[in-house]
C-alpha cells in the first residue's frame, strides 16, 4: 500500500523585494485508500504543494516521500518515471496537446510506458467513456469546451491506472452534477485500487466529496476546514 509523505516541507519564492512561503513547514501523509482535499483560497500554495508531491519541483527544506522512497532525492530521470508512471495529475491549466484528438490525448502516459499507440487507444477510450465523452473522441482541444478539456485532462490521468491521484482544481470548469461525478469516480479508483488521491480545491462543494479536509492558509496547512473560509463559502 503506498503512502504520499511530506514532512516540515517548505517551499519559498524569493525575489529582490519579498519572499513569499508559499509552502511552510507541511506536514501530511496520505494513506493508501484515502481522498483527502486540501481547501485553500487562489495564493495560499496549492499548486506548489502539488508541484511538490509529483517531483516537478524541489523543497527547500523538508521531505517528500511516495511508498518510502525520497522523491526530492530523485534523480532527474527518476523523477521522470516517478510522473509517468506513477503519478495520476491533472493539472489546472489541463497541458493538453493542440491539435490532437481527445483520446490521443488521453493515451500520452499510456505511450509514454511502452505501450503501442493502437493498445494505449483501447486502454484510454473506456476512461474517456467513464468522464462522458464517449462521444468526443476525435474532437481536438479546440473544438471541446473548457469543462470537456478538463474532462480529458481527468481520463488522461487515470488512463495508466497511477499509484498517487493528484488533482489541482479539477472541478473548477464543471457544472455541480458534473464534478460530483468525477469526484465520486477519483474518490472510488482511491477505494478500489487502494491508492492516495489528494485534492487541492476552493471549491466548498468539492470538499464535502472527500474523506478528510484541511485547509491551506498562506502555505500553513492547518486541520480541518478552517471555519473563517468555511464562512466564505
Ligand atoms: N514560480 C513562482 N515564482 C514566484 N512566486 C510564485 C511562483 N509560483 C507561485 N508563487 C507564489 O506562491 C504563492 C502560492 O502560489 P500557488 O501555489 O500557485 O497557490 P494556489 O495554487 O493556491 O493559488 C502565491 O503567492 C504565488 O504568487
Ligand atoms: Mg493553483
Amino acid at each position: 500500500m503506498g503512502t504520499l509523505e511530506l514532512r516540515e516541507v517548505s517551499k519559498h519564492y524569493r525575489s529582490a523585494s519579498e519572499t513569499v512561503r508559499a509552502v511552510d513547514e507541511v506536514t501530511l501523509t496520505v494513506s493508501g485508500g484515502e481522498f483527502v482535499a486540501l481547501y485553500g483560497p487562489s495564493g495560499s500554495g496549492k499548486t506548489t504543494l502539488l508541484m511538490l508531491a509529483a517531483g516537478l519541483i524541489g523543497p527547500d527544506s523538508g521531505s517528500v516521500s511516495f511508498e518510502e522512497r525520497d522523491i526530492s532525492a530523485f534523480s532527474e530521470r527518476d523523477s521522470a518515471r516517478y510522473r509517468m508512471s506513477d503519478v495520476g495529475f491533472v493539472f489546472q491549466s489541463f497541458h493538453l496537446m493542440p491539435h490532437t484528438s481527445a483520446l490521443d490525448n488521453a493515451t500520452i502516459k499510456l505511450t509514454g510506458a511502452g505501450h503501442t499507440l493502437r493498445e494505449a487507444r483501447r486502454l484510454a477510450q473506456p476512461w474517456l467513456e467513464r468522464v462522458g465523452l464517449g462521444d468526443r473522441l476525435e474532437q481536438t482541444p479546440e473544438e471541446l469546451s473548457m469543462g470537456e478539456r478538463q474532462r480529458v485532462a481527468i481520463a488522461r490521468a487515470l488512463a495508466n491506472e497511477p499509484r498517487l491521484l493528484l488533482a489541482d482544481e479539477p472541478t473548477g470548469n464543471l457544472d455541480s452534477k458534473r464534478s460530483r461525478e468525477i469526484l465520486l469516480l477519483m474518490r472510488d479508483i482511491c477505494h478500489e485500487r487502494d491508492i492516495p488521491g489528494l485534492l487541492v480545491t476552493h471549491d466548498p462543494d468539492a470538499i464535502r466529496m472527500v474523506d478528510r479536509v484541511h485547509t491551506l492558509r498562506d502555505g500553513h496547512l492547518l486541520d480541518g476546514l478552517d471555519p473563517e473560509l468555511a464562512a466564505l463559502s
